[in-house]
């Protein structure tokens, strides 16, 4: 449990590079802090990506405590998605290629939704989770000879990359190019990989290019794929334009990657630290597996914010927000909230209730429409590595991406003994 005692809650600067930069234990100090001194506060825009058009916005609405965040996702009519997802402001130019519909209100967004799940069919899916598994098994196929080397391009960042593309028929050849669009898009703070707003809008630019020619191509050429049944998929008459679909492919492929890939890197990195853990999953696999797949979760808390703007005056708590106030859900923090998760910091797959995580959104219209996949893809990774290389450990500190809305790894040494896997 962190000691809050020590920290001033005025010096908590959110809105800031530097916050985000600091060790994990003084940020999870500083959110407990605020849980239980200022669970609601609104917090100044300090900074912006460098060279970019929109300057920082007025500042934000913060929510911290787990019930706060959960009574404003599910009030959508009340707090609108239309303005944007993260705590930064929206840069205008970029909308058409951000504008799928995780930034839209209901009735589009219910609309869009409804064109994308009928697409999903049981036979699409079952055909989906079934790579899972072939993917999963090459991987560490793969790796095994080896004897170590980066976690997170050995095994974590490749299967959630593989099973997107698999999905939107992105040819193996392509897939770096995804891979590192994704990076780009969701690294762009970090001077690693984007740190300009030069280098982000071009990433946009050229995925959504490569997208629209994908769904072009299948609209006038339909296969037995996935993107043929989404740019066919009918709902009152309507389908999806290539420019939908566009910016559709730049939501899956980057909700689905980045988000899947830091699950399992913090996943591993949890099991290496807490050899007890480790020891309670492998003795019970079958049992034990959906609670420890939430409490993964949980703890690493992939999306560490998502963002709402009020559409009209209203209260949460003692708060008074404004209409056009920007709120911020802060998952990373109700996912700590120690009246529901006690001991909240302990990495636990024995909790009782790690299905009440609120990673995957905190319920609402736009809950994860990845949930089940992502769920599957780290079921099957932990498998595969507690089956053919149950020695696995990480070795060296994660290098963090510096971002205030994925809690990600970038780089991760692990070592296990070298042997020969069959694949499947
Ligand atoms: C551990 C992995 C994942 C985490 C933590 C995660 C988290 C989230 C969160 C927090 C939201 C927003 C929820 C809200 O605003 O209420 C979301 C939305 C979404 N996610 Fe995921 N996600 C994961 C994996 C995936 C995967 C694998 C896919 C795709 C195959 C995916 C596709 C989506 C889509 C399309 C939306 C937007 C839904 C909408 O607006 O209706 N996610 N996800």
């Amino acid at each position: 449990m962190p000691l809050t005692e020590a920290v001033t809650v005025d010096d908590i600067q959110l809105g800031t590079n530097s916050f985000w930069a600091q060790p994990l234990d003084e940020r999870n100090r500083a959110f407990a802090a605020l849980r239980e001194r200022c669970p609601i506060g609104f917090h100044p825009e300090l900074e912006t990506l460098e060279g970019a058009p929109q300057g920082p916005g007025p500042g934000f609405w913060s929510l911290t405590r787990y019930e706060d965040v959960r009574t404003v996702s599910r009030q959508p009519q009340i707090f609108s998605s239309a303005g944007g997802i993260t705590m930064n402001e929206e840069q205008p130019e970029l909308r058409d290629f951000f504008g799928s519909m995780i930034v839209l209100d209901d009735p589009r967004h219910a609309k869009l939704r409804l064109l994308v799940q009928r697409a999903f069919t049981p036979k699409t899916v079952q055909a989906i989770e079934d790579t899972v598994r072939v993917r999963a098994r090459q991987l560490v196929a793969e790796a095994a000879a080896r004897g170590g080397g980066d976690f997170v391009q050995l095994f974590a960042a490749p299967l959630p990359l593989q099973i997107i593309c698999d999905m939107l028929g992105v040819p193996a050849a392509d897939e770096r190019d995804v891979f590192e669009w994704t990076n780009i898009i969701l690294g762009a703070g970090d001077p690693d990989f984007a740190g300009t707003y030069e280098v982000f809008a071009n990433a946009a630019m050229s995925m959504f290019g490569y997208a629209q020619a994908l769904g072009q191509d299948r609209l006038d050429r339909p296969r037995e794929d996935l993107v043929s049944a989404l740019m066919h998929a009918d709902v009152d008459g309507e389908r999806l334009t290539p420019a939908e679909f566009g910016s559709f492919f730049i939501l899956l492929a980057v909700a689905g990657n980045e988000t899947t890939r830091n699950a399992i890197s913090w996943g591993m990195k949890l099991l290496t630290d807490h050899s007890d853990q480790r020891q309670l999953w492998m003795d019970d696999v079958e049992g034990r597996t959906p609670d420890a797949v939430e409490e993964i979760v949980r703890w690493a808390s992939p999306v560490i914010h998502m963002r709402r703007t009020a559409l009209e005056d209203t209260r949460v708590g003692d708060a008074e927000i404004a209409a056009g106030d920007k709120v911020v859900m802060w998952y990373w923090s109700a996912n700590r909230d120690e009246t529901v998760f006690p001991d909240g910091h302990r990495f636990d797959i024995t909790r009782s209730n790690a299905k009440a995580q609120v990673g995957y959104g905190a319920g609402g219209p736009h809950f994860c429409l990845g949930a089940n996949l992502a769920r599957r893809e780290i079921t099957v990774m932990f498998q595969e590595i507690f089956r053919w290389l149950p020695d696995l450990q990480i070795t060296s500190e994660p290098a963090r991406l510096l971002s205030a809305f994925i809690n990600g790894i970038k780089r991760m040494e692990c070592a296990f003994a070298p042997t020969t896997v069959p694949e499947l």
